[in-house]
């Protein structure tokens, strides 16, 4: 078993479109058993809010449910729960680092650090462009599942099927 936390400063934007699209390409790849996947915030500030709208309308494009989450805190105890800690920027690293205690590197990466083209993922609380949001998270979600089954520890069946 997987376990990956997705982590951005709100959980209300970008953690959790991670989240529920990780989950919906682990499900067409047929390995959705062999992961556990969740996401939550590095600040306090939408703790309990349900997910951003523009999220929410993104994935609903995409035929992807994300209701019932609500936004959650990380705390130290995550640190041991997960085998990936996945940030979405910089900045959340350097957050998550804090609260973990530690910032090991085989655990705490950012999201795009698997892709070909390592870099951040804009906010689109202050964007607005929920577009571009979605297509980095699509990229790093396929890389980062990629990454998981050149190394055995994913077995996808209904890949493309
Ligand atoms: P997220 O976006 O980190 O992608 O969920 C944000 C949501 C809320 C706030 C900041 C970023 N906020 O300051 O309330």
């Amino acid at each position: 078993m997987v376990r990956v936390l997705f982590v951005c400063l709100g959980n209300i934007c970008r953690s959790p479109m991670a989240e529920f699209l990780l989950k919906h390409l682990a499900a067409e790849r047929g390995c959705e058993d062999e992961l556990v996947i969740a996401s939550a915030a590095t600040s306090a500030e939408e703790i309990g809010n349900p997910v951003h709208r523009g999220t929410v309308k993104k994935l609903a494009e995409h035929g992807i449910s994300c209701a019932g989450k609500h936004a959650v805190q990380l705390t130290r105890r995550d640190y041991q729960a997960y085998d990936y800690l996945l940030g979405m920027e910089r900045s959340n690293l350097r957050s998550m680092a804090r609260i973990l205690g530690t910032d090991d590197p085989q655990k705490i990466r950012r999201l795009l650090d698997f892709s070909a083209h390592p870099r951040d993922i804009a906010d689109p609380w202050f964007t607005g462009n929920f577009d571009s949001t979605y297509d980095d998270i699509l990229e790093g979600c396929n890389a980062f599942l990629d990454d998981l089954e050149a190394n055995g520890l994913i077995h996808p069946k209904g890949k493309g099927e």
